[in-house]
């Protein structure tokens, strides 16, 4: 092969993690309670027991030099808002919080890789939810802006790259992600728009701070972009596939770059009669506020045909698994082009270049990876290796759609795979391993938590240290 490569001499090569998936502490030295906690607490045992994750709020300084020995020069980590104010509004920052994401950046910086802070994901302060029912709640951007604000001043100095919200689309379909508490007057199906309002809201806010107090720094949010295909290229199956990556995923993009609502989704308001509190300055808030980037969470595509049984009101209980909002009326269908993981999610790194290349067509920002990766079942030998080669394919395979897309004319400016090291999955707990890193722990045993590199720490390695140049 030749040795070529056409990724940028200053490409950041990193890895991600969050901070309820792999931190655990989760109520050390003043943390308080967050939503996510509370969510991934019910998905397994053994969280219920012993809420560690993976313990790297102890053993940050083991994993980062790990990520120093792999190569990495950037890694893309969550601050959990509730370790900087417990109770997500308190009048005074919690030091001892704020004394270890300090330390975790210091090291960072001092092996020059750099950070990528994600300011929340997934992991509203539980008071919130108590008091206001969290994002429901117009007072939830005000203490937002107020942690944010913080976490600029104390960490802007050596924090280049923030992202303000992983996930917002995900975060207000999922009742417990968000934290919602049902009460009478405010239903989830009325108030889940209004919140996605105020995380857009929260988000222009944010950017726009971080403007003027770190003219220098950049900042962008984490979208979740599931690219789409129509099942067979009849007109119905064509357009079904369009309107549902437009409504999942382009809507939230466009709302950060145009600052408004696009078209297609008031439409879509209207029909599915969803009606949201806007106030007359909101409007100048969000134009207000652009992002320096685009974050990109990409794993798969989605292959959607028409549904021809469109869900009556009466009916909405019959929606089946598959279906996906639109009222019913797409459908997500099994690709047979496709190889599938054991959860059922598609491998495309084809798809992957085409979703660049939209991306990158529609708002010509530079487009940070934020997340890519592969969760897997992955097993320990007997001599304490782990061959996952699957994974290793799947991370050639994507990077070389990124290059690809890099000679297409897209910039990328990062890759953050996901994840650096094996993490609480959001939805399949220890069972579903994604790290360059093992760790020695499963859903009903903690055992010693040890970590152990896997082959794909070695390919990983090899791909970073001559820039992609031989993938
Ligand atoms: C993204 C989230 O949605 O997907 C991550 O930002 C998550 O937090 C990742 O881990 C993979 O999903 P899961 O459910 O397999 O962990």
């Amino acid at each position: 092969k030749m040795n070529t490569t056409s990724f940028p001499k200053n490409f950041l090569w990193g890895a991600g993690a969050s901070a309820f998936q792999a931190e655990g502490a989760y109520n050390e030295d003043g943390k308080g309670l967050t939503s996510a906690d509370l969510h991934s607490f019910l998905k397994s045992d053994i969280q219920a027991d012993t809420k560690i994750a993976v313990d790297f709020y102890h053993k940050y300084e083991e994993d980062i030099r790990l990520m120093k020995e792999l190569g990495l020069n950037s890694f893309r980590f969550s601050i959990s808002w509730a370790r900087i104010f417990p109770n997500g509004n308190d009048s005074n920052a919690n030091e001892l919080g704020v004394a270890f994401y300090d330390k975790v950046i210091d090291l960072l910086v001092k092996y020059n890789i750099e950070p990528i802070v994600t300011l929340y994901h997934f992991d509203i302060p539980q008071n919130l939810v108590e008091v206001y029912n969290g994002w429901a709640s117009r007072k939830c951007i005000d203490d937002y802006e107020r942690y944010v604000h913080y976490c600029f001043k104390r960490y802007g100095d050596r924090v280049k790259y923030w992202i303000t919200v992983n996930e917002q689309r995900v975060i207000a379909e999922s009742k417990s992600l968000v934290g919602f508490k049902e009460k009478e007057g405010c239903s989830w199906e009325a108030i889940r728009h209004q919140m996605n309002h105020h995380l857009y809201l929260a988000n222009a806010r944010a950017i726009k701070l971080c403007h003027k107090i770190l003219p220098d720094v950049k900042i962008g949010t984490a979208v979740s972009y599931l690219t789409t295909y129509p099942a067979t290229s009849k007109p119905e199956d064509v357009f079904a596939a369009k309107e549902l990556e437009d409504i999942w995923s382009f809507a939230t993009m466009d709302v950060y770059y145009y600052g408004d609502y696009p078209d297609y989704y008031k439409a879509y308001m209207k029909e599915q009669e969803i009606s949201i509190q806007i106030e007359e300055s909101d409007y100048e808030t969000l134009r207000n506020a652009k992002p320096d980037f685009i974050g990109v969470n990409w794993y798969q595509t989605a292959t959607i045909e028409y549904n021809k049984f469109r869900v009556k009101e009466e009916k909405k209980d019959q929606i089946e698994p598959t279906t996906m909002g639109l009222g019913g009326r797409v459908k997500i269908v099994k690709n047979p082009n496709l190889t599938y993981t054991k959860w059922g999610w598609p491998i495309d790194p084809k798809g992957f270049r085409l979703a660049l290349r939209k991306v990158y067509e529609r708002y010509h920002l530079p487009i940070i990876v934020t997340e890519n990766g592969l969760g897997a079942a992955d097993s320990l030998t007997k001599d304490n290796k782990i061959h996952d080669e699957y994974r290793i394919d799947f991370l050639k395979h994507h990077l070389l759609s990124i290059k690809k897309a890099i000679e297409d004319g897209v910039v990328v400016i990062a890759y953050s795979y996901w994840s650096f090291i094996d993490i609480l999955s959001s939805s399949n707990g220890m069972n579903k391993r994604y790290g360059f890193v093992y760790v020695d722990r499963d859903e009903f045993n903690i055992k010693d938590l040890k970590r152990i590199k896997k082959d794909s720490y070695y390919c990983y390695q090899n791909i970073i240290k001559d820039n992609g140049s031989n993938l």
